[in-house]
């Protein structure tokens, strides 16, 4: 126990130099050809077009959904949810503080105001127990992130929704094929987002997917997806406007290459799953270190993998921030990826500011709520950031054998952690 010297004291690496692969997503000769055939056929865009038909619907079988718009991203999958959502000035919508910018501006973006609620400690999801207190008569939906590829608390949250009559989002960015119940992600809620940017499980560069099951809200979302026209069940267009729109298409050489990486979407959970178990078997029993926490029925795909350090376990009495960057740096120095990504979205200049479009809508829209961003409102967010490290380069190809490299690496540093100051 501790004789091994750390790597940051000049020991030897617990993880070999070159033993992880960055290198995301996998590009395979498959891809290549995929993206051939279209610069070959010679039809890169449109709203019929061969390959982002077919990809849309491919990912509504996956799903289970009915309809499905491939985007150009997931922010804008995002925004045509709000918008289908009937979310216009003023409006609220409840969502997480702890996600990705997006989760909140997307709100903005149709002059909507985002209420934030704190997260569950355990699951870092939206805490659904506090969703009812940030209800108001101004509340259009609920916008629950599927935080690091596990799904929220779905039941209580359609529950919610169905008694006052929201719509309910899913921020599926993260969770390409998680599960809860039963249930696809993007199949549960009213509508469903995800992206397909380069760090996600399907990964083209910049992209994104809207998916419901309602044809109305289908219909509002394309509206927004293409300048405001209708979207007519011919492919043709009329070329007027009937609403707010945007361009959000996607195009035809991302959509190829997304549908051929679907293909090996189910071998890629498969190996994070088995990436993620296996960490969390070997390093629960860490003194100081917490694992994440699966909801019961749930099946996360393992977008990222956090550990949370907890100084008080090991009789520390430490600023826990500060002891997680010295964690993280020993780690770090073993040869351990780390991943940083979280944040409290209300905690951004953007909101505590309320710079929004200037005059400061869409807050000062006439009849508005005043909404406070005071962060003491979100105290487990605030801690979360503060204690959460994430475990890099989990993706295969990365297996097993970086994954045995990585607990031995863990094991060092926490046998020898009074030598890391
Ligand atoms: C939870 C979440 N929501 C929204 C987005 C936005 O997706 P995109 O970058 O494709 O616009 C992301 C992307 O990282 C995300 O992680």
């Amino acid at each position: 126990m501790g004789l091994d010297k750390l790597a940051i004291h000049g020991g030897k690496k617990a993880v070999p130099d070159g033993l992880a692969v960055i290198q995301w997503p996998p590009i395979t000769r498959d891809d290549e050809e995929a993206v051939l055939a279209v610069l070959r056929r010679g039809i890169l865009s449109g709203t019929d077009a061969p390959e982002t038909s077919a990809w849309e619907k491919e990912w509504a079988d996956y799903c289970g959904v009915k309809y499905c718009l491939a985007t150009n991203s997931g922010t804008a999958a995002l925004h045509m949810a709000v918008a289908a959502a009937g979310v216009e000035p003023g409006d609220e919508v409840i969502t997480t503080a702890f996600s990705w910018t997006s989760t909140g501006t997307c709100i903005l973006h149709h002059g909507g105001i985002p209420v934030f609620v704190d997260i569950d400690p355990a699951t870092y999801n939206i805490d659904v127990t506090k969703i009812e207190a940030a209800f108001s008569p101004k509340t259009k939906a609920i916008l629950p992130v599927h935080l690091y590829g596990q799904m929220a608390d779905m039941e209580p949250i359609m529950a919610i929704a169905e008694r006052h009559g929201l719509k309910v989002i899913e921020d599926a960015c993260q969770a390409h094929g998680a599960v809860y119940k039963n249930q696809k992600a993007g199949s549960v809620g009213h509508i469903g987002c995800f992206s397909t940017q380069n760090s996600k499980h399907v990964a083209c560069g910049e992209g994104g997917i809207f998916v419901t099951n309602d044809r109305a809200l289908y219909d509002a979302a394309a509206r927004v997806q293409q300048f405001g026209e209708n979207r007519q069940e011919n492919g043709k267009r009329l070329y007027n406007a009937y609403g707010m729109g945007w361009m959000y298409r996607s195009q035809e050489l991302v959509s190829a290459f997304c549908r051929s990486q679907f293909r090996r979407l189910p071998e890629y959970i498969g190996i994070l799953r088995q990436n993620c178990n296996y960490l969390t078997e070997n390093l629960s029993g860490i003194k100081g270190l917490q694992t994440p926490y699966v909801l019961p029925g749930c099946e996360p795909v393992w977008w990222d993998y956090k550990v949370r350090v907890i100084p008080e376990k090991l009789g520390l009495n430490i600023n826990p921030r500060e002891f997680a960057l010295r964690v993280a740096e020993a780690l770090k120095a073993e040869g351990v990826s780390l991943s940083r990504w979280e944040f409290v979205i209300p905690n951004m200049t953007l909101f505590q500011q309320k710079r929004g479009f200037g005059k400061g809508f869409p807050w000062s829209f006439p009849g508005a709520r005043k909404i406070s961003y005071d962060v003491s409102q979100y105290p487990e967010a605030m801690a979360a950031i503060q204690t959460l490290i994430g475990v890099g380069c989990i993706k295969p190809p990365n297996g097993l054998e970086l994954m045995k490299c990585y607990v031995a690496a863990f094991r060092k540093v926490f046998d020898s952690i009074d030598k890391i100051f």
